[in-house]
């Protein structure tokens, strides 16, 4: 297949190793020229230099320091000057440190800011006034698996993580009509040197291909993300996770509806008008596979139920599960018996 990225001018940061490298080397190979940047210059340069030896691109090296507003600019400005033009800008940074809630004070939240969110906003914001508006403009940030189902001891990394969907959504709603989609990836477990280096990579068990990764085949889903052939995709996040996260949607609209019923329920009950609190108070109609699929809807509309009905119960079952669905924690289970 065609992706029709030949020609294309794509940016993509953190891009001297690991994740950014293999989207790099991906575009490239399907015919996009490229500005990278990283802040270490000499192994920039080298993998530059691997990259046009491999796929007679054209690959421009900048060295950035993405938490840096005027290299960012600056690195910018270089492909610009280079191409004339960008069409796709592939966000991405090193990661933030792993550690509980206690590790963390406010300077290291201050950097996992800048390094994770605010450089995605600021290279966003760069780029626009360049990017194709032909149908071709494309932006794509790389997250993490945990923006659909937290790992433990990422905090830093969920919570700033959180906010490049939040405003990789909104974005998406803006630019849209502009002919430019915004997307989000969200690698799982990929074989790179944060993944060695973090020991992350236990966890490949876990994952329905019992393997980790290769950066190749998280290369592609972004080139793909990134050509033609995804016109149609915007304000999504892909995991690239070898099927790791088991949950197949989010029913946070479905878990708010089933409150809402069992609080109308109440209040009817309440004010002397029991047939219709029996109306209200029974559980939607959710298909069965959303249940086997570990949704924590209709054990959330359950509890609710029970809550109504028991003020013991009400006092152990304080919801512990997410919108998403995990069920979870002594407190769930004990509300569960
Ligand atoms: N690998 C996975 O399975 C996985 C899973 C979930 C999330 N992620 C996330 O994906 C991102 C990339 O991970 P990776 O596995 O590819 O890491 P990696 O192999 O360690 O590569 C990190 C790259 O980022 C560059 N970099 C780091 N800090 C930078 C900065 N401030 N400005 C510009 N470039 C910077 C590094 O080059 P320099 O050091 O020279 O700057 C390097 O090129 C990280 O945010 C990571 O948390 C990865």
């Amino acid at each position: 297949m065609d992706l029709g990225l030949a020609g294309r001018v794509a940016l993509v940061l953190a891009a001297s190793k690991g994740l950014g490298r293999a989207t790099a080397a991906a575009l490239a190979a399907e015919g996009a020229d490229l500005a990278i940047g990283a802040r270490n210059a000499q192994t920039l340069e080298a993998t530059a230099a691997t990259i046009r030896a491999e796929s007679g691109r054209r690959v421009l090296a900048v060295p950035v320091d993405v938490t840096d507003a005027a290299a960012s600019a600056a690195f910018v400005d270089a492909a610009v000057q280079a191409y004339g033009r960008i069409d796709v800008l592939v966000n991405n940074a090193g990661g933030p440190p792993f550690g509980s809630f206690d590790d963390f004070d406010d300077a290291a939240w201050q950097r996992a800011f800048e390094l994770n969110l605010l450089s995605t906003v600021r290279m966003t914001r760069l780029a626009l006034p360049h990017l194709a508006r032909d149908g071709g403009g494309r932006v794509i940030n790389i997250v993490s698996l945990s923006v659909k189902s937290v790992l433990p001891r990422s905090i830093l990394s969920t919570a700033m993580r959180a906010g490049v969907v939040g405003m990789a959504k909104l974005l998406a709603d803006e630019l849209g009509p502009h002919g430019i989609t915004v997307n989000n990836v969200a690698p799982g477990l990929i074989l790179t040197d944060r993944l060695r280096e973090t020991g992350a990579g236990d966890r490949v068990g876990d994952a329905p291909l019992r393997r980790a990764g290769q950066p190749e085949e998280f290369g592609a889903v972004v080139a793909f993300l990134a050509s033609a052939r995804a016109s149609y995709v915007t304000g999504a996040t892909i995991p690239i996770d070898g099927g790791l996260i088991r949950a197949i949607g989010c029913f946070s609209g479905l878990a708010t509806r089933a409150k809402l019923r069992f609080s109308t329920a109440r209040k009817l009950r309440f004010s002397g008008t029991p047939s219709r609190a029996r109306a209200y108070a029974r559980p939607p109609a959710v298909p069965s596979t959303v249940f086997k699929a570990g949704s924590g809807s209709r054990a959330y509309a359950k509890r609710s139920f029970s809550r109504g009905r028991s003020s013991r119960r009400r006092r152990t079952a304080a919801p512990t599960v997410d919108p998403c669905g995990r069920l979870d924690g002594p407190r769930y289970r004990r509300a569960a018996r």
